[in-house]
Protein backbone atom coordinates (compact mmCIF):
# COMPACT_ATOMS: atom_id res chain seq x y z
CA UNK A 1 0.00 0.00 0.00
CA UNK A 2 0.93 3.71 -0.94
CA UNK A 3 2.61 5.75 2.04
CA UNK A 4 3.61 9.24 3.04
CA UNK A 5 6.06 11.10 5.52
CA UNK A 6 4.04 13.73 6.99
CA UNK A 7 5.67 16.35 9.10
CA UNK A 8 3.56 18.60 11.82
CA UNK A 9 6.14 21.39 12.09
CA UNK A 10 7.48 23.46 15.38
CA UNK A 11 4.80 25.70 14.70
CA UNK A 12 1.79 22.74 14.86
CA UNK A 13 3.45 21.51 18.33
CA UNK A 14 3.86 25.23 19.69
CA UNK A 15 0.41 26.05 18.99
CA UNK A 16 -1.52 22.54 20.31
CA UNK A 17 -3.22 21.34 16.91
CA UNK A 18 -1.05 18.05 16.91
CA UNK A 19 -4.75 16.18 17.03
CA UNK A 20 -6.67 18.56 15.19
CA UNK A 21 -4.72 17.57 12.32
CA UNK A 22 -3.88 13.88 13.19
CA UNK A 23 -7.32 13.74 13.37
CA UNK A 24 -8.13 14.55 9.93
CA UNK A 25 -6.07 12.37 8.57
CA UNK A 26 -7.76 9.45 10.60
CA UNK A 27 -11.10 10.72 9.66
CA UNK A 28 -9.96 10.96 6.09
CA UNK A 29 -9.32 6.83 6.28
CA UNK A 30 -5.45 6.75 6.10
CA UNK A 31 -3.73 4.16 8.16
CA UNK A 32 -1.16 5.82 10.78
CA UNK A 33 2.00 3.11 10.59
CA UNK A 34 4.54 5.50 12.43
CA UNK A 35 4.85 8.63 14.49
CA UNK A 36 7.35 10.02 16.83
CA UNK A 37 7.79 13.43 18.38
CA UNK A 38 11.48 14.76 18.10
CA UNK A 39 14.01 17.10 17.79
CA UNK A 40 15.42 17.51 14.17
CA UNK A 41 19.42 18.52 14.14
CA UNK A 42 20.69 20.37 11.67
CA UNK A 43 22.38 17.99 9.59
CA UNK A 44 18.96 16.11 9.03
CA UNK A 45 16.77 19.15 8.18
CA UNK A 46 19.65 20.45 5.36
CA UNK A 47 19.57 16.82 4.36
CA UNK A 48 15.37 16.79 4.26
CA UNK A 49 15.54 20.20 2.48
CA UNK A 50 18.49 19.98 -0.26
CA UNK A 51 16.50 20.26 -2.97
CA UNK A 52 16.09 23.46 -2.18
CA UNK A 53 19.98 24.44 -1.02
CA UNK A 54 20.79 27.47 -2.63
CA UNK A 55 17.82 29.56 -2.55
CA UNK A 56 16.94 31.91 -0.29
CA UNK A 57 14.17 30.55 2.03
CA UNK A 58 16.76 27.44 2.32
CA UNK A 59 18.73 28.48 5.68
CA UNK A 60 15.20 29.94 6.99
CA UNK A 61 13.58 27.07 6.62
CA UNK A 62 16.02 24.94 8.26
CA UNK A 63 16.32 27.09 11.10
CA UNK A 64 12.35 26.72 11.61
CA UNK A 65 12.01 22.71 11.34
CA UNK A 66 15.08 22.43 14.18
CA UNK A 67 13.84 25.70 16.57
CA UNK A 68 11.71 23.18 18.41
CA UNK A 69 10.13 19.53 18.19
CA UNK A 70 8.29 18.06 15.21
CA UNK A 71 5.99 15.49 15.03
CA UNK A 72 6.96 12.88 11.90
CA UNK A 73 4.56 10.05 10.50
CA UNK A 74 4.23 7.71 8.42
CA UNK A 75 0.80 7.28 7.08
CA UNK A 76 -0.50 4.80 4.33
CA UNK A 77 -3.46 4.57 2.36
CA UNK A 78 -4.69 4.44 -1.52
CA UNK A 79 -3.25 7.57 -3.17
CA UNK A 80 -2.27 8.93 -0.25
CA UNK A 81 0.49 10.81 -1.35
CA UNK A 82 -1.43 13.16 -3.32
CA UNK A 83 -4.49 12.85 -1.61
CA UNK A 84 -2.93 14.49 1.71
CA UNK A 85 -1.14 17.13 -0.31
CA UNK A 86 -4.26 17.97 -1.58
CA UNK A 87 -6.14 18.05 2.28
CA UNK A 88 -2.45 20.63 3.52
CA UNK A 89 -3.76 22.81 0.80
CA UNK A 90 -0.51 25.15 -1.18
CA UNK A 91 2.65 26.06 0.07
CA UNK A 92 1.42 29.61 0.75
CA UNK A 93 -1.11 29.00 3.18
CA UNK A 94 -2.03 32.98 1.39
CA UNK A 95 -3.58 30.54 -1.36
CA UNK A 96 -4.33 27.72 0.64
CA UNK A 97 -8.20 26.84 -0.14
CA UNK A 98 -10.40 27.41 3.41
CA UNK A 99 -10.56 24.34 4.94
CA UNK A 100 -7.12 22.88 3.93
CA UNK A 101 -4.72 22.50 6.82
CA UNK A 102 -2.85 25.29 5.24
CA UNK A 103 -5.42 27.61 4.83
CA UNK A 104 -7.45 26.59 8.26
CA UNK A 105 -4.42 26.66 10.23
CA UNK A 106 -1.21 29.22 8.59
CA UNK A 107 -1.23 32.78 7.64
CA UNK A 108 2.56 32.83 6.49
CA UNK A 109 4.58 30.61 3.90
CA UNK A 110 7.68 30.60 6.52
CA UNK A 111 5.28 28.91 9.49
CA UNK A 112 2.94 26.50 7.20
CA UNK A 113 2.25 23.76 9.70
CA UNK A 114 2.73 20.67 7.80
CA UNK A 115 5.18 18.80 5.48
CA UNK A 116 4.13 16.16 3.33
CA UNK A 117 6.02 14.04 0.26
CA UNK A 118 4.97 15.79 -2.59
CA UNK A 119 5.59 12.03 -4.65
CA UNK A 120 6.17 8.40 -4.37
CA UNK A 121 9.80 8.52 -4.65
CA UNK A 122 10.19 11.66 -1.97
CA UNK A 123 8.19 9.69 0.31
CA UNK A 124 10.32 6.69 0.45
CA UNK A 125 13.48 8.81 0.66
CA UNK A 126 11.72 10.88 3.62
CA UNK A 127 10.39 7.75 5.68
CA UNK A 128 14.07 6.56 5.62
CA UNK A 129 15.75 9.71 6.49
CA UNK A 130 13.22 9.90 9.82
CA UNK A 131 12.45 5.96 10.73
CA UNK A 132 14.35 2.66 10.75
CA UNK A 133 12.42 -0.11 9.06
CA UNK A 134 11.23 -1.52 12.02
CA UNK A 135 9.48 1.41 12.92
CA UNK A 136 7.00 1.23 10.37
CA UNK A 137 4.31 -0.94 11.39
CA UNK A 138 1.94 -3.66 10.24
CA UNK A 139 -0.86 -4.70 11.28
CA UNK A 140 -4.72 -5.09 10.47
CA UNK A 141 -6.74 -1.82 11.28
CA UNK A 142 -10.90 -2.14 11.84
CA UNK A 143 -13.08 -0.96 9.04
CA UNK A 144 -10.38 -1.01 6.29
CA UNK A 145 -12.92 -3.06 3.97
CA UNK A 146 -15.16 0.33 4.35
CA UNK A 147 -13.31 2.09 2.23
CA UNK A 148 -12.48 0.60 -1.16
CA UNK A 149 -13.09 -2.70 -2.47
P1 LIG B 1 8.36 23.49 -1.16
O1 LIG B 1 8.97 22.12 -1.27
O2 LIG B 1 8.30 24.33 -2.38
O3 LIG B 1 6.86 23.40 -0.59
P2 LIG B 1 6.03 22.20 0.08
O4 LIG B 1 6.34 22.23 1.55
O5 LIG B 1 4.58 22.54 -0.18
O6 LIG B 1 6.46 20.93 -0.62
O7 LIG B 1 9.14 24.32 -0.03
C1 LIG B 1 9.54 23.70 1.17
C2 LIG B 1 9.25 24.63 2.33
O8 LIG B 1 10.09 25.79 2.22
C3 LIG B 1 7.82 25.19 2.37
O9 LIG B 1 6.92 24.30 3.00
C4 LIG B 1 8.01 26.46 3.13
C5 LIG B 1 9.40 26.93 2.73
N1 LIG B 1 9.32 27.97 1.67
C6 LIG B 1 9.47 29.29 2.02
O10 LIG B 1 9.64 29.63 3.20
N2 LIG B 1 9.40 30.24 1.04
C7 LIG B 1 9.20 29.93 -0.27
O11 LIG B 1 9.13 30.85 -1.14
C8 LIG B 1 9.05 28.56 -0.62
C9 LIG B 1 8.82 28.15 -2.07
C10 LIG B 1 9.11 27.61 0.38
MG1 LIG C 1 8.29 20.18 -1.09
Amino acid sequence: MEKTFLMLKPDAVQRGIIGDIVSRFEKKGFKLVALKLIQVDKTLAEEHYKEHKGKGFFGPTVEYIISSPIVAMVWEGKNVVSLAREMMGATNPANAAPGSIRGSYAVDISRNIIHGSDSVESAEREIALYFKPEEILVYDKAGETWLSE
